[in-house]
């Protein structure tokens, strides 16, 4: 049947009516819920962990060179969190719980929580967290592929979003500390 159009609009309107509840999850949905359910509350608790490590960085970040990097760390801080929100959204919409406990969020989290004693010792840790991010979402986009578009969409867009931050703490950490770079 590959070149017609899916289902007659009957089916189609059966499909939407039975399981109203589902709300945004319908019979047509391809991804393994429980498991994009699972992958995006990692991804949740990734996101706050960026927020509170930027965070403490903000706030305890001294030198001459400080102020600049200072307004970077809290810039990141506030996409991290639109970033979290985003996803807890899509979490909720998929009929799942976005798990903001602390309990074990250090554990769900695929980036560490790395103080750091200089300013470019945070910022080496920021781009290490940022890198570990790229290769997480990259690795969930390839597991979404095409069963979850509005997932995947969501995730791409995050994901060139964390390509910037590493890109930003990249140049700082060149800029501060040339043997670095
Ligand atoms: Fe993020
Ligand atoms: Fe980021």
């Amino acid at each position: 049947m590959k070149g017609t159009f899916l289902t007659d609009v009957q089916e189609l309107r059966r499909r939407a009516r039975a399981h109203v509840e589902a709300g945004a999850v319908t019979e047509g949905y391809k991804g393994d819920r429980e498991t994009v359910i699972k992958l995006l509350n990692e991804a949740l608790a990734t996101e706050l962990v960026c927020v509170l490590r930027y965070k403490r960085h903000y706030f305890m970040a001294t030198g001459i060179h400080a102020e600049p990097v200072a307004a970077e760390f809290q810039q990141h801080a506030k996409e991290e969190q639109g970033h979290a929100d985003e996803i807890a959204g899509r979490i909720t919409q998929l009929g799942g719980e976005p798990n903001f406990h602390p309990d074990g969020m250090l554990t769900r989290s695929h980036s560490e929580y790395v103080e750091g004693d200089s300013l470019t010792d945070m910022i080496r840790e920021d781009l290490i967290a940022e890198r570990i991010a790229i290769d997480s979402y990259a690795e969930m986009i390839r597991y979404v592929g095409e069963d979850d578009p509005t997932t995947r969409r969501m995730l791409e867009t995050i994901l060139a979003k964390e390509e910037e931050h590493a890109d930003d703490m990249a140049k700082l950490l060149s800029s501060l500390d040339p043997t670095k770079a």
